[in-house]
């Protein structure tokens, strides 16, 4: 089982008897799920709830691991939220769906992750539990530069490839037919960290040109903004 690093402000309590509460909305699941992941490892021997808020049964990530993980585990409870299946869409997170989760929410510690939006009503709803810590995000925008085309060397697979620094990296090389590992296309998992040897890229969520040789990029926040040579 791999276990990712806790992340941003999100941080399990030391009292593994805490009951916790896990509220994830869309790509929010990722950090909280590495956080779970890591409590049930650790042997957490208060309650663990997550509600997790998806648009339909396809967005739902890791889908069979809640169920075999609710199978081993008895203290471990998982609700989905489908707010755009075609038969029954669920509402967005309210009181309701948190009273539905947590009668005891007094004494939850919250961990929330998701959209901005998602985590500032989480936030709101969570006034009255033991303790609450989120993160939340921002979609990244398109960079404030002009298109432009630009060469962008593929080391390791020895390719060269003519991208555009109007979109991600990340989508950029989907277009152009590769293939990197990703997972939320965020900022937030890590997952699509790799190395910029050289040239440079822009971070679209600060949008700030950034050209230190040898740094880590993450390819779905980041667009090349010149010549770029990558780790990959
Ligand atoms: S895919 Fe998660 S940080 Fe890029």
């Amino acid at each position: 089982m791999q276990i990712s690093q806790p992340y941003g402000g999100l941080r399990l309590p030391e009292d593994t008897h805490k009951p916790l509460l896990f509220l994830a909305a869309g790509s929010g699941i990722t950090p909280l799920r590495a956080l779970l992941l890591d409590a049930l490892e650790r042997g957490w021997r208060g309650t663990i709830t997550l509600g997790y808020w998806a648009q339909t049964r396809q967005s739902l990530c890791f889908a069979e691991q809640w169920q075999a993980l609710q199978a081993q585990h008895d203290l471990l409870r998982v609700n989905t939220f489908l707010t755009r299946d075609p038969s029954a869409p669920a509402a967005r997170i309210n009181a309701e769906s948190l009273a539905q989760l947590a009668p005891d929410l007094a004494e939850r510690t919250v961990l929330a992750c998701g959209p901005a939006g998602f985590v500032d009503l989480a936030r709101t709803l969570s006034a009255g539990a033991a303790a609450f810590h989120a993160e939340g995000f921002t979609p990244p925008t398109s960079p404030a530069s002009e298109h432009r085309t630009v060469r962008v060397e593929l080391r390791r697979q020895g390719l060269r490839l003519d991208l555009p620094t109007d979109q991600p990296l990340l989508a950029a090389l989907e277009s152009a037919g590769q293939r990197p590992a990703h997972g939320c296309r965020q900022g937030i998992c890590n997952t699509c960290a790799c190395h910029r040897i050289s040239g440079a890229s822009r971070d679209l969520q600060r949008d700030a040109l950034a050209s230190e040789p040898s740094t880590s990029i993450r390819l779905c926040v980041h667009a090349a903004a010149d010549d770029l040579v990558l780790d990959l």
